[in-house]
């Protein structure tokens, strides 16, 4: 029996990524490393010091800083996006996902959160969604990322449900793989093609219906 849903944040409830994506770009540069919008597809939904090495990579400094450096980089990109998220507001919520987290509450499912992001309770507070959520896993706590599927498992255990009664939402290939490892069902957000190994896809947010998932979760679990 379905009885409760573990959100992703970025690229689910809001679009954060161009506001990382804009605090790499300047963090990245003091480095003399210059990145795309190929190498920010790569950072969504890996942590913030995966993220770095990513950046390392790309730019074939992997080897030239120590972790203390690496911190200071990491801390300095983080205080830029900090910057910018305070001009967020809940006009940022993607279309659909508020009218979606009313009928949920409505229909009275247990929901969590399950973001790798260390923000994500700054983030839920500027969009006005705080209260919605009845948990929010800290990803400090956790000992692997996404595709691994801790983040997802947790979501669900901090809710009190078993994860073959929860659903996932994701938006990334990683995710996705997370939800399923977990035993969730998932559902993706984005396209379908990318997507694939969802249990159900919308292609954007304002599709996602409340009605379709539940009798897709019931078709997969009769
Ligand atoms: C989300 C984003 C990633 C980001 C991660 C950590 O998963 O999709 O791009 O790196 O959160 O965010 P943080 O706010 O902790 O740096
Ligand atoms: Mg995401």
């Amino acid at each position: 029996m379905l009885k409760g849903f573990v959100f992703d944040l970025d690229g689910v409830i809001t679009d954060t990524a161009q506001y990382h994506y804009q605090a790499w770009k300047a963090c990245a540069a003091r480095i003399g490393i210059t990145i795309d919008p190929t190498v920010n597809e790569a950072l969504k939904g890996i942590s913030r010091m995966e993220s770095l090495e990513v950046i390392l990579r790309h730019g074939h400094r992997e080897n030239d800083f120590t972790p203390a450096e690496k911190e200071a980089l990491a801390t300095e990109k983080n205080n830029e996006y900090v910057g910018l998220l305070a001009n967020m507001t809940p006009a940022d919520i993607l279309p659909g996902m508020q009218a979606f987290l009313e009928a949920l509450k409505a229909a009275d499912y247990k929901l969590a959160l399950a973001s790798a992001s260390k923000n994500a309770p700054t983030i839920l507070a500027r969009l006005g969604l705080a209260d919605y959520f009845d948990a929010m896993v800290d990803p400090a706590t956790l000992s692997h990322g996404k595709p691994d599927p801790e983040i997802f498992v947790k979501g669900a255990e901090l809710v009190g449900i078993k994860p073959s009664e929860a659903v996932g939402l994701e938006d990334a290939v990683a995710g996705i793989q997370a939800i399923n490892a977990a035993g969730e069902f998932s559902v993706g957000i984005g396209d379908p093609k990318i997507l694939h190994e969802a249990d159900l896809n919308f292609t954007s947010t304002s599709e996602v219906s409340l009605a379709a998932i539940e009798n897709a979760f019931e078709s997969k679990n009769a």
